[in-house]
């Protein structure tokens, strides 16, 4: 086995076909996750096979929707109880479960570790797994839908991992949502490596209901030619195929604009100047997640032409969106940049002050033409059916989004 060969080629896969994969191959996995080496060689862990379709289809609804990209998986147990110090026993697992992933690209197969799952009990009662036991990780495997696909995730540079005699150059990541913690470095490292996992499927999620009002009326707004900043919803990209030839889009991170030069003729990378200028400009409610959307305001102005039209629009600071996590931060929830996170996948965020937006719109060489509060209802699909009356109730005082119409007046 060329170890280096297999090293390259594993990756996550998320599409496997219909495929059983044989008992066979299932326990030359098995053989190659025992002979990791393990803390005090206790060999505290184990794997449980879920091949049977009754069980996936339980699994899929009480444990992770996930469970549906496969037909088998396997569920690794670890006696937590056990040599704990500087948390061997995980360590020891996380080694086995490494050496099953290599073997499997060996075999022809893939994998895909997740953790992210919940309905631990309800494993271990569907499985008879042993209360004591934890239950980190769950491995789908089988045949890859497409064949010959390596890994395509990003991988920090070599500085950012080894020391010689010091500790490495990286910093570690705050871990707040508040925008005032990070440097802009830090959020687009965060988001370099964040966003590659999740092509090519949609880099947000959350807001794929609710921003309807404003997707509709930015069809109705489209130019000859158009710039379009920070795509990531499923709705923006429909709209965004129609457009082709019209369209340029910018967005910040080299690795999501990479992805993006697959699917569409134009792209840039924010701060890039278009040789052509657009006569039409949008942002989404995406400022907020904008270090210095002072900044983005100021590119917009490089990439439009005299007189073109600006969208921008942002929640507003008393908006269910922005008053709903705004309380919930300082309650102490939504508070970390990651658990328990809506904007995980973004990194921090900061609901923008109108009268800063304003001015920077002015500052940076735009006249604002219209001001129009939209009932956008971001935060309605996101709250339990039992508690959407109180947001329908506040969105009657208190519209959730602003779009402002600016004219580019002056370069700057
Ligand atoms: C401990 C662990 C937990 C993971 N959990 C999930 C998960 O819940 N869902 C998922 O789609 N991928 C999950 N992954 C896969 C990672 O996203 C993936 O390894 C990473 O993006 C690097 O990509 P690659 O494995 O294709 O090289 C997990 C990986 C590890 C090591």
């Amino acid at each position: 086995m060329r170890i280096g060969k297999h090293l390259k080629q594993r990756y996550s896969e998320r599409d496997f076909d219909d495929r059983i994969v044989s008992m066979d191959l299932v326990e030359q996995l098995a053989l190659s996750f025992i002979q990791a080496p393990t803390s005090c060689n206790l060999q505290i862990h184990n794997l449980t096979l879920v091949n049977d379709p009754n069980l996936l289809t339980l699994f899929a609804k009480n444990v992770t929707g996930k469970v549906n990209w496969a037909k088998q998986l396997f569920i690794l147990t670890v006696d937590s109880n056990l040599t704990f110090e500087n948390n061997a026993n995980y360590i020891s697992a996380g080694m086995a479960v490494e050496n099953l992933m290599l073997e499997s690209n060996r075999l022809g197969l893939a994998t895909c570790p997740l953790a992210g799952f919940k309905g631990h009990q309800f494993i271990k009662d569907s499985l008879g797994i042993p209360n004591e036991l934890d239950i980190p990780l769950i491995i789908l495997f089988g045949y890859p839908k497409v064949e010959g696909k390596s890994s395509s995730t990003y991988r920090k540079p070599l500085d950012y991992v080894l020391g010689v005699n010091q500790y490495c150059i990286e910093k570690p990541f705050p871990k707040t949502s508040y925008m005032n913690d990070w440097t802009e470095e830090q959020i687009r490292d965060y988001r370099t490596r964040i966003l590659s996992v999740y092509f090519p499927r949609t880099r947000q999620g959350v807001w794929n209901s609710g921003l309807n009002i404003l997707w509709d009326l930015t069809k109705e707004k489209i130019g000859d030619r158009n710039i379009y900043f920070f795509p990531s919803e499923k709705n923006e990209f429909d709209m965004l195929n129609t457009l082709s030839n019209k369209l340029v889009i910018s967005d910040e991170i080299p690795v999501y604009t990479d992805y993006l030069k697959n699917q569409f003729a134009d792209v840039s990378v924010l701060g890039e100047i278009n040789d052509k200028k657009s006569d039409t400009a949008f942002v989404l409610n995406k400022l907020m997640f904008c270090k210095n959307p002072d900044g983005v305001i100021k590119n917009i102005n490089k990439n439009v032409q005299l007189n073109g039209l600006v969208y921008v629009s942002e929640f507003n600071k008393y908006g269910s969106v922005a008053l709903c996590y705004s309380v919930l931060r300082a309650l102490g929830f939504q508070k970390h940049v990651y658990h328990n996170s809506s904007f995980y996948k973004f990194g921090p965020f900061n609901f923008i002050n109108h009268s800063i937006l304003k001015a920077s719109f002015e500052k940076n060489g735009f006249e604002i033409i219209d001001i129009r509060k939209l009932d956008t209802k971001a935060l309605y699909y996101k709250l339990p059916r039992k508690l959407r009356f109180i947001d329908s109730i506040w969105r009657k005082l208190h519209k959730e989004s602003t779009l402002y119409t600016l004219k580019k007046t002056r370069n700057i």
